[in-house]
């Protein structure tokens, strides 16, 4: 079978996540191209690529040529988040499959725009939570899913970081409203992300509390968000960019009627607590498991992300984070803001919001 062709679009810090993942991915997918208006940067990253697979990206400055100039079969987003919805409507208007950085837009009308126009062009959206495939969140899921939790009750995700000002200061982009969100929308969307996809993926009101505190950015720097779902479950959501002096943990818990578990460590890696009431074979792997942190929060987990990707792509099925799947972590924090904004209760299914909707809110508390 054909290799895929992708190209990288955005070459900054998480870039090296997706040259890796490509190259594992070397006997299903080539790197055909990486672009980035600064050309070191992707001069630097098609070095990377050839170092690890002896093939060349061609290198870009602007993707619009290398959409006109090449075959191209998935173009991954991995530019400043308010950009994502721009340039994937661009690539999928060019009937390419889009894979976004997470989060998938900053808008609930622009990420619909994503999932209706590449429904009319028949291409794949995939969104990079790639968390979900954690070893112990695997396992976790593959418990819920057989049912071992019995009736649900409440999941919490803690993501308790640090982010300094010299990591805000490093682009313009950061904390600002226009280009990213605060701590919520960027760094606690794959813990919220891993909250909704455990307790059932339909929300249905959310009630939040966000605030800045020390961080001299526009966004938050703390929120707190309780979310009710449709199946009457509840989340409960604890994210700070603001632990002293550096990153404590990033924690989901999960608690049914026979069963709780909680997946700690940095980066939601390491099982902690694995207690159900009946036994089952998995227990056996669980155990196994080594509870390492990553090298760094990203994770290893854009690489069997980007298996399952190109494995959709190819068959037609959707990915395991599609883009329907990848809405639902910017769309509970775009309701969390809404709710902070207007001090209400709000319903998850008549959101309509965006994260400049904050422009001229102030969430200072100092
Ligand atoms: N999945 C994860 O765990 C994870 C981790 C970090 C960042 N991210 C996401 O990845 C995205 C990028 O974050 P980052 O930290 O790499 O940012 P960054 O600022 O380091 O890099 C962004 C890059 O995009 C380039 N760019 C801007 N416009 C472009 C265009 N039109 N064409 C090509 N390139 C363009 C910029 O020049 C820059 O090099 C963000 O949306 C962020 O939320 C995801």
């Amino acid at each position: 079978m054909e290799k895929l062709r992708f190209m990288l679009i955005g070459c900054g810090r998480i870039s090296k996540n997706h040259i890796t993942a490509t190259a594992e991915n070397k006997d299903t997918c080539v790197l055909a191209a990486v672009c980035d208006p600064v050309r070191e940067r992707a001069e630097q990253k098609a070095a990377d690529y050839e170092a690890l697979t002896g093939s060349r990206p061609a290198v870009y400055e602007d993707y619009r040529k290398a959409l006109e100039e090449l075959e191209i079969d998935c173009c991954t987003v991995a530019t400043e988040s308010g950009y994502h919805a721009a340039i994937a409507l661009d690539c999928i208007a060019h009937g390419k499959n889009v894979l976004i950085e997470k989060p998938i837009a900053l808008s609930t009308a622009d990420a619909e725009e994503i999932l209706a126009k590449a429904k009319e062009k028949g291409v794949t959206v995939g969104v990079c939570h790639q968390n979900r495939f954690n070893p112990p969140v695997r396992q976790m899921r593959r418990a819920l899913e057989s049912g071992r939790f019995g009736k649900l009750i409440n999941g919490t995700a803690r993501i308790l970081w640090n982010r300094t000002m010299p990591y805000y200061q490093q682009a313009p982009w950061r904390g600002t409203w226009e280009l990213d969100g605060g701590t919520l929308m960027n760094q606690c969307i794959h813990g919220i992300d891993l909250l909704q996809w455990t307790m059932g993926g339909e929300p249905d009101t959310v009630m939040a509390m966000t605030g800045n505190f020390i961080r001299d950015i526009e966004a938050e720097d703390f929120g707190a968000i309780l979310i009710r779902f449709k199946n009457g479950t509840i989340g409960i959501v604890e994210g700070t960019a603001c632990v002293y002096p550096k990153n404590l943990e990033e924690t989901l818990s999960v608690f049914g009627e026979t069963g709780t578990v909680v997946i700690g460590g940095v980066a939601v890696n390491r099982m902690q607590t694995w207690q159900f009431a009946d036994e089952a074979p998995q227990d056996a792997e669980v155990a196994q498991l080594v509870g390492a942190d990553p090298k760094d929060v990203y994770g290893s987990g854009h690489t069997p992300l980007y298996a399952d990707y190109i494995d959709a792509v190819r068959t037609g099925r959707a990915p395991l984070v599609s883009g329907e799947e990848g809405i639902k972590g910017m769309k509970l924090v775009l309701a969390a803001y809404k709710s902070q904004k207007t001090g209400l209760p709000v319903k998850y299914d008549d959101l309509s919001f965006s994260t400049l909707d904050m422009c001229s809110d102030d969430v200072k508390v100092r």
